[in-house]
């Protein structure tokens, strides 16, 4: 059996191909290149270069491998681009995803894993870490537009001999332990990818975006988790998922907050140096504060974060921004 993973070119993408061959997976990957890298996909998997609603394209795909699962990754991901091109989100994150769906329902493929996030809920009404039962409120396009996407899963598992897992992320953050991928994108916009730029010299500054939100220092406050604990989430739903368990959408977060302030402070601890920031007003689309409950994760998929500390997680970050340096390649 063969796993097919979309955006395998990409950030997380390529991290979950490299988790699957460790864990002696067969696999396939299908990205048409448009943030992702070439270079960044393992060469043991089977790579088709494309977009995720061609149909045709599709069904060569399952006809030419024994696919029983797809982890869906493509997609566009930046909040604040979403309000300024709401369509476009739509386009790229709901109706593609809608294709790939009905691809996968037409080749009768009954296992899905689906990347979602923490944007589903919006800012959160209570104090506590979110837990799936709250009401989903996305403030932005971004959200809306993969809270969709879980809604067609869900209703799809409904009609069909079919079952999904949708993993709503909170921060995912930092790379590989063993160096093999990281976040490559020159024009990622999240907060410990271009801190540890600015730390490292390749930028010259950054934004604080809003420091008068209703949290302890003024910042946001986020829940950010290592990529490869977040990958490991997808390998314990597949397993889940091939021993008969039903449809699930779980968090994967870690259940603690830093603000941003706190991570500026982590980042210049970690790389030995200050850096100039500036203080912005307040982006568009950031709800203030946002915490997984990932209690759901554990129990369903027996998922066992290895990597919950925030220096590490920078430290590898770090640590990938320089091997970017060495190769020259942003
Ligand atoms: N921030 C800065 N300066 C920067 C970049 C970010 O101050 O240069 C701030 C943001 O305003 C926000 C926080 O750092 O308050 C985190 O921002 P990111 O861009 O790193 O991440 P987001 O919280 O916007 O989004 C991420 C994922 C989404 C996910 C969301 C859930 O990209 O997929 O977390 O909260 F939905």
């Amino acid at each position: 059996m063969a796993v097919l993973v979309t955006g395998g070119g990409g950030y997380i993408g390529s991290h979950m191909v490299w988790a699957l061959i460790d864990a002696g997976e067969e696999v396939v990957v299908i990205d048409r290149l448009s943030t992702g890298f070439r270079w960044a996909i393992a060469p043991e998997a089977r790579f088709y270069e494309g977009d995720i609603a061609d149909q045709d394209l599709m069904r060569r795909i399952f006809s030419e491998n024994n696919v029983d699962a797809i982890i869906h990754f493509a997609g566009s991901i930046v909040v604040p681009e979403s309000v300024a091109d709401p369509l476009g989100y739509y386009e790229n994150n709901t109706v593609k995803s809608r294709a790939l769906i009905a691809s996968a329902v037409e080749a009768g493929i009954p296992h899905f894993v689906f990347s979602s996030t923490a944007a589903v809920y919006g800012t959160p009404k209570v104090l506590e870490p979110v837990t799936e039962d709250l009401p989903l409120a996305p403030e932005s396009p971004y959200g809306s537009s993969k809270l969709m996407t879980e809604i067609m899963l869900r209703d799809t598992a409904n009609a069909h001999d079919f079952t999904y897992t949708a993993l709503r992320y909170f921060n995912v953050a930092g790379a590989d332990p063993k160096g093999r991928s990281g976040q490559s994108s020159a024009l990622a916009t999240h907060l410990i990818k271009v801190a540890c730029a600015t730390a490292l010299g390749k930028r010259e500054s950054m934004n604080v975006f809003g420091t008068d939100y209703p949290t302890p220092d003024g910042t946001c406050v986020r829940d950010y988790i290592h990529v490869w604990d977040l990958a490991q989430a997808h390998l314990m739903a597949l397993k889940r998922m091939r021993a008969g368990g039903g449809s699930l959408a779980a968090n994967c977060g870690y259940g603690r907050g830093f603000s941003v302030l706190e991570v500026l402070e982590a980042v210049k601890k970690v790389n030995g140096s200050d850096f100039p920031v500036t203080f912005a007003e307040r982006r568009p689309g950031d709800p203030a504060m946002i915490v997984a409950n990932p209690g759901l994760a554990k129990r369903e998929l027996g998922w066992v974060p290895q990597y919950d500390d925030l220096e590490g997680i920078i430290s590898s970050a770090l640590d990938w921004e320089r091997h970017l340096m060495r190769k020259n390649s942003y």
